[in-house]
């Protein structure tokens, strides 16, 4: 992968604190570093649905503009608890102890992280009212598959296809390594 070895700080940190927690499903680096990338042409509100151990927040907010501010929610009152710590003092970032269907409170949103297995899966609805027009939907932890419709152990990627499809977005599923690939959507 081509990306510098050097980590934003505040993504050192996070890991840090997934490893104390032993927290395994915290998004990898290749994601990180797109997430980084598309929170920089961002302003107004960025979400995230399932926070975790603050992994993913921290590359959003490495990329983030001043004007910008992030919300994130998270079920876990123990990790809610440490992502607070985490960005103690940084008022641009805001934790959420909720389910993340309560994150509609804080849209429009100018970029969505959907990052709760269940959110993914309802598919596009949920996120199209979120979401402002020109703003982005990301979903990550894809297989990278070359077939339509998309397959993933043998059976048609239902969630896949409907974000790939669906006329609200415009979708692109992008390789990050050559074993995951991101849906990036754009509201239209
Ligand atoms: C894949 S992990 C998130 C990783 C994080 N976004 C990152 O990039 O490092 C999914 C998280 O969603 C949380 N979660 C699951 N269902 C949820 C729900 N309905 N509402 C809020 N959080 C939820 C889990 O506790 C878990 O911490």
């Amino acid at each position: 992968m081509s990306a510098p070895p050097q980590l934003p700080g505040v993504v050192t940190r996070a890991h840090a604190l997934s490893r104390r927690r032993g927290f395994v499903s915290s998004c990898r680096n290749e994601t990180g570093w797109l997430l980084a990338t598309l929170a920089a042409t961002r302003t107004g509100t960025l979400a995230e649905s399932g926070t975790g151990c603050g992994v993913g927040s921290a590359w959003l907010r490495s990329g983030m503009r001043d004007e910008a501010r992030l919300v994130t929610a998270e079920h876990d009152a123990g990790l809610v608890e440490a992502v607070r710590e985490m960005f103690a003092g940084d008022d641009a970032v805001s934790v959420f102890e909720a389910d993340w269907k309560e994150l509609a409170h804080e849209a429009p949103f100018s970029l969505l992280f959907l990052d709760v297995r269940e959110a993914k899966r309802a598919g596009p609805d949920v996120a199209a009212a979120l979401v402002e027009p020109g703003g982005l939907v990301v979903l990550d932890d894809f297989t990278p598959c070359a077939t339509w419709p998309p397959m993933y152990q043998g059976r048609v990627d239902v969630t896949r296809q409907q974000w790939l499809t669906d006329p609200r977005f415009t979708t692109v599923e992008v390789m990050v390594a050559v074993d995951a690939s991101v849906l990036i959507a754009t509201r239209r």
